[in-house]
């Protein structure tokens, strides 16, 4: 639930009870982010990922993405006829596709790609407000109707947000324009069909499934696939977990462990698959348990540091999931700043939810498929 950078786009209307919506990061959290992102939008302009990308499997439709500092992954999309393009957050947490509009002053949208509806002949309006609330921002706006093309499939009158007003903080300074969220119809706004049911509903895809693969670094490309999955991304079978609420991608966890001791999670509990949260965040107790086991240290802003020349000593952290361990090392889940500084990627909860989330920082280390046929997530560890 932070600020820009550490990005949280569960959908929070919904879920993890009421405000504290966000959480003010200090002005130094939000340098440090700031100034790494401009560093490496420095070091690696476009090109980087404009490599064509060789489809492998014709079954299934594959969606680049870019890697933002291990922050978030970006894609292209475009709207309406002739196409506009835009970058956005493909986000499991939550359900609604919106871009900024022609009609917004904010200025995160002077500083992003605004949807023109009067230069598309497909678009179609409606009078219908839509207000939408994110662990890291809002948007509101109004509901239209247009084509959408992810890659080569194109869906006919998606429904999406033109936004008027963005929270200045959250979405000023992100590297994309806006957000196609992935996450269950029921949690959608006023019961509009998300893109994914589309995609089934028009016969685009030929299995009710999506997948991820988020890369480290930029390695390999980050890829969201449509339609059906492609083992050469993971190693063994995929081992699949039932949803136990279809709203978010939200499964049962056994529990958590450390040097062979179950420190959180005790007698299981609930936790949320989501693309669009940076970091791995649980409630705050048990989140003090896990930092304390690695001996990480408060500063000022809130955040947790350990001694970057003992990461290499840092136990795993297993999660447990319907009996099968899924270890995050040290090198995943500590972020390192520099030679002597380096952060937890742990947080803790702003609300008092007992929900955790599974943010990129575990989805890195295992290939994700959203089962939609059979209300059900598969994990495997990546090929790297
Ligand atoms: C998105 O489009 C831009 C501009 O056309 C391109 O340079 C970039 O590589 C694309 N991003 C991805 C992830 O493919
Ligand atoms: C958001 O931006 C607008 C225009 O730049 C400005 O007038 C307003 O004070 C800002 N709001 C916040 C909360 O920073
Ligand atoms: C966004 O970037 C601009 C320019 O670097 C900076 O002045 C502004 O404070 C940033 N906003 C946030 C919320 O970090
Ligand atoms: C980190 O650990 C090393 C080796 O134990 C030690 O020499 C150094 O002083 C520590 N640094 C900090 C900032 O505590």
């Amino acid at each position: 639930m932070k600020w820009i950078g550490v990005l949280s786009l569960v959908a929070l209307s919904e879920c993890l009870v009421t405000i504290p919506l966000i959480k003010i990061k200090s002005m130094r959290e939000n340098l440090r982010r700031r100034d790494l992102l401009k560093d490496f939008l420095e070091k690696h302009p476009y090109r980087l990922s404009s490599k064509f990308y060789k489809q492998s499997n014709s079954e299934v439709t594959y969606e680049p993405m870019r890697n933002y500092l291990d922050l978030y992954y970006v894609g292209n999309i475009s709207i309406g006829t002739p196409p506009q393009e835009f970058k956005v957050i493909f986000d499991t947490g939550s359900a609604d596709l919106w871009v900024p509009s022609t009609y917004c002053s904010s200025k995160a949208c002077t500083t992003h790609n605004v949807f023109d509806p009067r230069l598309s002949s497909t678009f179609r309006s409606t009078r219908q407000r839509i207000r939408l609330i994110y662990g890291s921002g809002i948007m509101s706006g109004f509901l239209g109707y247009d084509n959408v093309q992810i890659g080569s499939l194109v869906v006919v009158s998606q429904a999406f947000g033109l936004s008027q007003k963005e929270s200045n903080k959250s979405f000023e300074n992100g590297t994309f324009d806006g957000i196609l969220g992935l996450a269950y119809p029921n949690i959608a706004f006023r019961g509009s069909t998300p893109i994914f049911d589309n995609l089934w509903k028009q016969g685009l895809i030929s299995q009710n499934i999506f997948a991820f693969y988020l890369s480290s670094n930029n390695k390999k490309r980050s890829v969201v696939l449509f339609g059906g999955v492609d083992p050469s991304y993971y190693k063994g079978d995929l081992k699949w977990v039932p949803v136990t609420q279809r709203g978010f991608w939200q499964i049962s966890m056994d529990s958590i462990s450390m040097n062979g001791k179950i420190i959180a999670c005790k007698s299981g509990c609930q936790a949320i698959v989501d693309t669009g949260t940076s970091l791995v965040i649980g409630p705050n107790d048990p989140i003090l348990e896990i930092l304390k086991t690695i001996n990480a240290q408060p500063i000022s802003s809130g955040e947790y540091i350990v001694n970057c020349s003992s990461v290499d000593t840092l136990p795993d952290t297993i999660f447990t999931i319907n009996g099968i361990k899924y270890p995050v090392p040290a090198s995943a889940y500590i972020q390192k700043y520099n030679s002597d500084i380096c952060y937890s990627n742990f947080e803790g909860m702003v609300a008092n939810s007992d929900v955790w989330i599974l943010g990129d920082v575990f989805l890195r280390m295992y290939f994700t498929v959203f089962d939609r046929a059979n209300d059900r997530i598969g994990l495997a560890p990546v090929v790297i």
